[in-house]
C-alpha cells in the first residue's frame, strides 16, 4: 500500500485549470477515442469552447496525421491535442512522434508506456504533454519527467479504465503531485464536472457520452446500443488488446467470453510466434483465426464506459457539450 497524503488539510495553492492551461472557454477535452474521435468532431469541440484530442492511431498512412493537424490548425486557432501510445505495442510510434513534432498541436496526451522521449522532444518545440495515469506511482514518475499535467484515468472511465473511483483518484493525485490533474472517467453532466473541480480537478476529459452524438462516425447500431444498455451491462474484456477494456455485454461478447483464450495469449505475448504463425497458417486458417481473435475491433465490440447510464438519446455534439459545460439551464 502506498503511503498517501489523502485526508489532510487541502493545499492552499490553487492548481491551474484547463481553461487557463489551454486558453479555452470551458475546462473540458473531447477525449481521444480510437476509431471514434474525428477531426470533424474536434472542430465542433473547438467551436463550442472546449478542446479535443485525436488518437494518432486513427491514421494508418504516413503523412495523414500531420496533414490533419495542419488542417485543424488552419480551421481554428484554438488548442487541440493528439493522443500518442508510447509503449512498444505501437509500431508506428517514431513516425507518429515525428509528424506531431513537425506539425505541433498544442498538446499530446500520452498513454501506456514511458513518455520520457515524448516529453523531452515535445517541450523543445513548445508542445505540452499530459500523461494518462491510473495511480500515484506512475503519476510521480511522469511528473518527474516533466509532464505538464496528469490525466487521472479512474475506474468509471471508458476504454482502458483505472482502479480508483473518480473522487479518490483526484484526491490522491492532487494531494501528492504539484502539476494539474485532469479527470478522465464518469463525467456526463455539468454537475459531475463541478463536483470534481470542487475537489481540485483541473478539468475533465470526456469520452463515452460523445460517442452517442449525431456527428460521431460509429454505426447506428452502436449508437442505439449506447441508448438501450445501462451501466450494469458494461463488462471488462481482455479480448481487444490484452489489457482490460470496457465493452457493452452484448450477446456476441457473452458468446465469446471476456478472457483471452490460450491461443490468443500465446500469440499476443510472443512477437516471434505472432510472425511465424502468420507465415505457417494457411490463408483460410488465418482468416478463421483473425475472425475469432483479431477482427474484434470497436466495430464489433462496442466499447463504452459506465457513463452509458446517462445516455438516453442521440444528440448533436454541440448539445452534449453544452450539457457538460453549462448544464441544462
Ligand atoms: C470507444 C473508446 C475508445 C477510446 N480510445 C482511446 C484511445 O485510443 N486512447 C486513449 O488514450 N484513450 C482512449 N479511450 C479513453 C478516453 O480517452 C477517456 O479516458 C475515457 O473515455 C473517459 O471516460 P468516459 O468514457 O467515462 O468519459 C477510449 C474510450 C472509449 C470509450
Amino acid at each position: 500500500m502506498q503511503n498517501l497524503k489523502f485526508s489532510g488539510p487541502r493545499k492552499s495553492i490553487q492548481m491551474q485549470t484547463l481553461e487557463k492551461i489551454l486558453d479555452i472557454k470551458y475546462p473540458v477535452i473531447l477525449a481521444p477515442m480510437f476509431l471514434v474521435t474525428t477531426p470533424e468532431m474536434i472542430k465542433i469541440a473547438l467551436d463550442n469552447g472546449i478542446s479535443g484530442a485525436i488518437p494518432a492511431m486513427n491514421f494508418r498512412k504516413d503523412g495523414e496525421l500531420a496533414k490533419t493537424i495542419n488542417e485543424i490548425k488552419q480551421y481554428s486557432s484554438k488548442a487541440f491535442g493528439i493522443n500518442l501510445i508510447t509503449n512498444k505495442s505501437n509500431r508506428r510510434y517514431k513516425q507518429q512522434l515525428k509528424e506531431i513534432l513537425d506539425s505541433a498541436p498544442a498538446y499530446v496526451i500520452s498513454s501506456l508506456g514511458n513518455p520520457k522521449e515524448l516529453i523531452t522532444e515535445a517541450h523543445k518545440v513548445g508542445i505540452k504533454v499530459f500523461c494518462d495515469v491510473v495511480d500515484l506511482k506512475y503519476a510521480k514518475k511522469t511528473e518527474d519527467l516533466g509532464a505538464d499535467a496528469l490525466i487521472g484515468v479512474n475506474s468509471s472511465a471508458g476504454g482502458h479504465c483505472g482502479i480508483y473511483p473518480p473522487e479518490e483518484l483526484i484526491e490522491i493525485l492532487t494531494q501528492n503531485c504539484k502539476i494539474p490533474v485532469i479527470n478522465a472517467g464518469g463525467v456526463t453532466s455539468n454537475k459531475d464536472l463541478k463536483q470534481l473541480m470542487s475537489i481540485g480537478a483541473a478539468g475533465a476529459s470526456v469520452g463515452t457520452v460523445f460517442i452517442a452524438s449525431v456527428e460521431s462516425p460509429v454505426s447506428a447500431e452502436y449508437k442505439e446500443a449506447l441508448v438501450r444498455y445501462g451501466k450494469d451491462d458494461i463488462v471488462l474484456t481482455k479480448k481487444l488488446s490484452g489489457a482490460n477494456t470496457t465493452v457493452i455485454n452484448t450477446d456476441y461478447v457473452k458468446k465469446i467470453g471476456t478472457k483471452p483464450s490460450f491461443l490468443e495469449l500465446l500469440i499476443n505475448k510472443n512477437t516471434f510466434l505472432k510472425k511465424s504463425a502468420k507465415s505457417i497458417i494457411t490463408k483460410t486458417g488465418m482468416n478463421k483465426l483473425e475472425n475469432a481473435a483479431f477482427k474484434a475491433t470497436y466495430k464489433t465490440f462496442w466499447c463504452a464506459g459506465i457513463s452509458i447510464e446517462n445516455i438516453h438519446k442521440i444528440k448533436p455534439l454541440a448539445e452534449i457539450i453544452k450539457e457538460i459545460t453549462v448544464g441544462n439551464q
